[in-house]
């Protein structure tokens, strides 16, 4: 289902330098997954384009939705002064999310890194009972936004890349660092880190699903910024675009090219 809805906003606090965390009020939680995004609508119409922004947590009523967000220009500068009460026009839910059952009796890595992090919360949330979860999370700093979000629902591994917290380094680093092993891998963060991240499941055998969310602009399918190459053949031109948007966000490593 997707719809374009005004929703309320229900609270909104700064949790990091430039990132914020706020709650709105929908019914659009009602059908919302992990890996999946909404489009957010800012007033300010200059630009009738929403800005997409992951999923990071829905409410155990299945009435409000959490997104988490870096200030990254006016769009998102503008939705960071809401205030409880406050309206704000959404479309969603949007992208198809990560598949949870791959996880069912498994040993897994949730890996986020930055931004990327926000849509492994709610990803550790739904994954089964029997699954066994090592979240690892890759920052910059000391700044460890969701850490006790993310450790109500696994074991968390921390890597920053100015080495103040946990292992100095990323995400892969901090596994090897800790030796973990895992059957089958989740990520989302930025390209260079997915790009190690697909190498890594390749040459270990592992299952890997990646969310490209970084390389999407509008999340509507309208502005094509967001295509990528597949691996999938094309019988007439033996290669296949996807839409980020519109086909994922979330893809099978071997599937895509990054
Ligand atoms: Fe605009 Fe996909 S992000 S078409």
């Amino acid at each position: 289902m997707k719809k374009k809805i005004t929703a309320t906003v229900l609270s909104q606090k700064e949790i990091a330098p430039r990132i914020f965390d706020m709650w709105i009020a929908t019914d659009l939680a009602a059908c919302a997954k992990a890996g999946q995004f909404i489009g957010v609508y800012p007033k300010d119409r200059s630009t009738l384009l929403p800005r997409p922004i992951s999923i990071c947590q829905v409410s155990d009523k299945k009435d409000a939705l959490r997104i988490v967000y870096r200030i990254a220009g006016q769009g998102t500068a503008e939705f960071s002064s809401y205030q409880e009460g406050d309206s704000v026009e959404i479309l969603g839910t949007l992208g198809n999310g990560f598949p949870t059952e791959a996880a069912e009796g498994k040993k897994v890595f949730l890996m986020g890194g930055g931004i990327g992090i926000p849509p492994m919360l709610e990803l550790a949330r739904e994954l089964p009972a029997s699954t066994e979860k090592q979240i690892i999370v890759g920052y910059r700093d000391d700044q460890l936004f969701l850490k006790e979000d993310l450790e109500k629902n696994g074991t968390v591994y921390i890597a920053t890349e100015d080495g103040s917290v946990g292992t100095k380094g990323n995400v892969l680093d901090a596994i090897r660092e800790q030796n973990l092993t895992a059957d089958v891998i989740y990520a989302c963060g930025p390209t260079p880190m997915l790009r190690a991240i697909k190498e890594y499941a390749a040459e270990k055998g592992i299952k890997c699903y990646i969310s490209l969310e970084e390389k999407m602009a509008c999340g509507i399918g309208a502005c094509l910024a967001c295509v990528c190459q597949s691996k999938d053949v094309d019988h007439h031109s033996n290669v296949h675009n996807k839409r980020i948007c519109k086909d994922g966000p979330v893809f099978l490593a071997e599937e895509v090219e990054l």
